[in-house]
């Protein structure tokens, strides 16, 4: 297949983005939501994961102030809400009354977890990289939460049953059909995932 050489100028080629919703709060603690699609896993020991937020964001001042987050998983019934919540500013209105989200207290940051995400990731910030439009807050996860009917029984997560919801570019997407496991061509059986 030809390849075309340069096909605009440098940019994110990378457009197949899982979203989460991130909670934030005050020093009194009132909460705020900012869905997130520049999201990602970055260090397994300690289990680090980083988010990209753009400085005018009524969120960002929250982080940076607090240096604590939580990364909510949201699935694709909550579509809706995931795509509202990023058309609406945490400085006007109250993201979880507004759009019917229950707050959960969390063990051990003060953001609440969402309670209709199923699989909830408490961090604390240990890095703030300042990239430009963005910075890149880099968490250190410090308690995991998930619903009881997504646990298998050896009480790890099951993730062939969540259904999270990946943006494609401008589209989004479900991710329920699954290709094939983490090392499928190597091994005649499953391997344990935390080896990357
Ligand atoms: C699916 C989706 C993904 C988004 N991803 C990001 C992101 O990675 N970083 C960012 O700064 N803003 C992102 N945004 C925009 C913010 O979520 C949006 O500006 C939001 O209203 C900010 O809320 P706040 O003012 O309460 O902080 C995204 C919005 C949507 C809908």
């Amino acid at each position: 297949m030809k390849k075309i050489a340069e096909v605009k100028q440098p940019m994110i080629g990378l457009y197949h983005l899982p979203v989460v919703l991130v909670t934030c709060c005050d020093e009194e603690g009132r909460p705020n939501i900012i869905p997130i699609g520049w999201v990602g896993g970055v260090c397994s020991n300690p289990p680090q994961v980083g988010i990209a937020v753009r400085p005018r964001r009524f969120s960002y001042k929250l982080i940076e102030r607090m240096g604590q987050f939580v990364v909510n998983i949201p699935e694709e019934r909550l579509l809706d809400v995931v795509d509202k919540t990023g058309f609406s500013s945490g400085g006007k209105v109250d993201k979880f009354e507004k759009f019917g989200l229950t707050p959960l207290p969390a063990s051990k940051v003060k953001p609440p977890l969402i309670e209709e995400c199923s699989v909830n990731l408490e961090c604390l910030v240990r890095h703030a990289l300042n990239l430009g439009s963005h910075t890149f807050f880099v968490g250190e996860i410090v308690a995991v939460h998930a619903d009881e009917e997504i646990l298998k029984e050896n009480g790890e997560i099951d993730y062939t049953r969540l259904k999270p919801i990946v943006l494609k570019h401008d589209e989004y997407c479900g991710m329920t059909l699954p290709l094939g496991w983490y090392g499928f061509t190597k091994y005649k059986k499953r391997v344990v995932n935390e080896v990357y």
